[in-house]
């Protein structure tokens, strides 16, 4: 019998994503059935909402135990079909990450087109942080040349397309990030106007600093005391477009909200809450607009890989001490 490698948690983490939380395990692989194809993982993903199972707090995606699998997406290619539509060589992208091999029924996955473009890229700029960073800036903060936004998490996988999407609309672009070199590499490599390195700096100051007469636009990936600086350095009716929380992912009570609640009612700030399941209706045209930018130069996607399967729960905790520029993903 074939067996695969995968991936299972292995403790409940602490106050902090250690590698030692999961375990690798192998599997018996099942018998393919008419209609199934066996999957060979090229490339998984790592992402932040994965820590959200891992706490014990309720949210939309159901909670994981000691023992389960982790999940996730991944891009692989068909080794053996029984699914005349997907037939062996396919590219194939899919919920099966964090294993190196499955079977599953060909119509839960989706084939992937043949093209010059990386398949990693379907888990990052074309797949969850594309699906956000898009809609975010170009639906849901808008921004015009004039304005002034800022985005946390600057450099990373959703940060980075926030940044580029609104300097293309001439936009004046502030960033956070936790380090210097990220700093750096923000204003030399993206041209951001200022960015800030939130673990030395006064991240509040250098807002109020930037923006004496108050921010316009702030995109949140970190929530936390990076979005209490940003309320208080907002302009009266600015908007704020709330993709993420790392910050807070590492605490049982990551749902809690601002400490500043009451600002957003003084100073009339349009706060709007977004996330890729929303933009998913939208997202073959969202790939396209995406596709067209990076094809055309305009956007450039930026990916730090971790080689191996045995790597990924190492690279899993590597994103909340912020050791990534751009997408974390790990090829297989
Ligand atoms: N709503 C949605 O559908 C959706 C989809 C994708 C992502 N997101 C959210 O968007 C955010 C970014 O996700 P991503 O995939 O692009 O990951 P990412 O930014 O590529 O990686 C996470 C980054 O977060 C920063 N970080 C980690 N711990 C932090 C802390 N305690 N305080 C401040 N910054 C911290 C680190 O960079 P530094 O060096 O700057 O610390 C790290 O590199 C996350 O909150 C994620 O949940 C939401």
């Amino acid at each position: 019998m074939s067996l695969a490698r995968e991936i299972r948690l292995a403790r409940m983490p602490g106050d902090r994503v250690s590698a030692d939380d999961f375990v690798m395990a192998e599997t018996p692989l099942p018998a393919l059935q008419d209609g199934d194809v066996r999957v060979r993982n090229m490339w998984m993903s790592v992402d932040p909402y994965m820590r959200l199972p891992l706490t014990g707090r309720k949210g939309v995606r159901p909670g994981l135990s000691v023992g389960d699998p982790m999940f996730g997406a991944a891009v692989g290619v068909v080794e053996e079909s029984r699914a005349p539509a997907m037939p062996a060589g396919a590219l194939v992208l899919s919920q099966k990450g964090w294993r190196d091999r499955f079977v599953a029924p060909a119509s839960d996955l989706q084939a992937l087109p043949v093209s010059d473009i990386s398949p990693s890229w379907y888990l990052g700029v074309l797949g969850l942080s594309g699906m956000t960073a898009y809609p975010g800036v170009e639906e849901v903060l808008r921004p015009v040349a004039g304005e002034t936004l800022f985005v946390s998490a600057a450099a990373g996988a959703v940060g980075s397309l926030a940044c580029q999407l609104a300097r293309r609309r001439g936009v004046r672009v502030l960033g956070s990030a936790g380090s210097d070199d990220k700093v750096a590499w923000l204003k030399d490599e993206l041209g951001l106007d200022g960015a800030v390195n939130y673990r030395r700096q006064d991240v509040g100051a250098f807002l109020k600093a930037e923006c004496p007469n108050g921010l316009d636009c702030y995109f949140d990936n970190v929530g936390g005391a990076t979005l209490d600086a940003a309320l208080g350095a907002m302009r009266p009716g600015g908007r704020i477009g709330l993709c993420g929380a790392i910050s807070q992912y590492n605490d049982d009570n990551y749902r809690a909200g601002p400490a500043d609640f009451f600002t957003i009612i003084e100073k009339g700030l349009v706060v709007t809450g977004f996330n890729a399941g929303l933009a998913a209706p939208r997202g073959p045209e969202i790939a396209a607009a995406l596709i067209g930018l990076l094809q055309s130069g305009e956007l450039r996607w930026k990916e730090t890989v971790v080689e191996g399967l045995e790597n990924a729960p190492a690279a899993f905790a590597s994103l909340f001490e912020g050791e990534n520029v751009g997408k974390l993903i790990v090829r297989i």
